[in-house]
């Protein structure tokens, strides 16, 4: 009933880094190039639930299109857009809002650790973020959504939200939207610590690798990257209790396009001293293409603008209809 249609998003609040590109940019591409239908958004307005300077998103939004492009996503075959020029996307999130029980929203855990011990100072935007999040996939009838495995609990709401719509309304409007969790590194592990993800706000910039940074930092970054004194094992299951060489093993994997059983067949004994300068030499091969593509056409930012405003129009043109059905369907 429903044309498969992939829609995703990244927040444009700077340090763009690799768990964004191996657990999204990366399978946004796969996606794209299988031919199905793809909108990708850059969500600015979730990036302002926190604090955003403004001048400074202005420069991450181009950035993070930028960032898209570099990557290997081509404006031609997918839309490319900036949530904030859509404005579909929150007439969505009011309805949503009314559908979305309280209880849902208190259980969602990405709130519980972003808003941290303060909650009550907390923007209620924080908090209602996942009812957006389900408006800017379902004003699309997005049927798949690509994303790192820290996003299956607000899918899971998007798909709650899709059902009590489409059952209190007694009309089968919306699509049960899947997630699409898929490759070796859905949830790329912070560089200091395997217990934290990576991550765009981690205050050490060591943690991550960003796709801006250049070669030697690269290099340095996973040099110094924490891990045990032992030698790589040859199954998977040798990995257990060992998060940060799992984390290594798993980037490893996904950046070239191998299993981690085939990357320990063939690393299996081998200790970290000689791995680490593999994996880097690897993620300098894959990550600088990008970087440079990404300062290049940050050079001039008349060009990313007008692709942006070309994406936005193509949105609307999806997102109206489906905005203006619905609001007649809740009688209005
Ligand atoms: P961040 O969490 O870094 O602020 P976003 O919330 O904008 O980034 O997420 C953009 C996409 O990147 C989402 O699909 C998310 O699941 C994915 N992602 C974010 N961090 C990671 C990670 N450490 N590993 C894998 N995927 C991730
Ligand atoms: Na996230």
């Amino acid at each position: 009933q429903f044309t498969p249609r992939v829609f995703s998003g990244i927040q444009p609040s700077g340090n763009l880094h690799l768990g964004n590109y191996l657990g999204a940019l990366k399978r946004f591409v796969e996606m794209q190039n299988e031919g199905i239908e793809t909108v990708y958004c850059m969500v600015d307005l979730h990036a302002i639930t926190v604090w955003q300077d403004p001048e400074e998103l202005r420069r991450a939004t181009r950035e993070l299109c930028a960032g898209f492009i570099a990557s290997g996503i081509d404006p031609k075959k997918s839309i490319l857009f900036n949530q904030s020029q859509v404005p579909e996307h929150t007439q969505l999130a009011w309805i949503f809002n009314c559908v979305a029980r309280m209880g849902w929203m208190q259980r969602m855990t990405q709130f519980k650790d972003k808003a941290g011990k303060n909650a009550q100072n907390a923007s209620l935007g924080l908090f209602a973020y996942p009812a957006l999040m389900a408006a800017d996939i379902l004003v699309y009838h997005a049927t798949h959504v690509p994303v790192g495995e820290d996003q299956k609990q607000h899918l899971e709401l998007t798909r709650d939200i899709a059902m009590k719509f489409n059952h209190d309304y007694g009309i089968d409007f919306f699509p049960i939207t899947e997630p699409v969790i898929e490759g070796a590194a859905t949830r790329v592990m912070s560089l200091r610590d395997g217990a934290k993800k990576m991550s765009k706000s981690d205050a050490s910039d060591a943690s991550r690798l960003n796709m801006t940074d250049d070669a030697d930092t690269i290099a340095r970054k996973i040099r110094k990257a924490k891990t045990d004194p032992d030698a790589l094992p040859s199954e998977p299951k040798g990995l257990d209790d060992r998060p940060e060489a799992r984390n290594l093993v798993n980037i490893y994997a996904a950046l070239a396009d191998q299993s981690v059983e085939a990357v320990l067949r063939e690393s299996g004994g081998r200790q970290f001293s000689e791995f680490k300068p593999m994996l880097a030499e690897l993620a300098v091969e894959k990550l600088s293409p990008i970087s440079a593509e990404m300062s290049r056409l940050m050079q001039d930012t008349s060009e990313i603008d007008s692709i942006l405003a070309q994406g936005a129009g193509r949105a609307r043109a999806i997102a109206a209809p489906i905005l203006r059905r619905t609001y007649e369907i809740a009688g209005m």
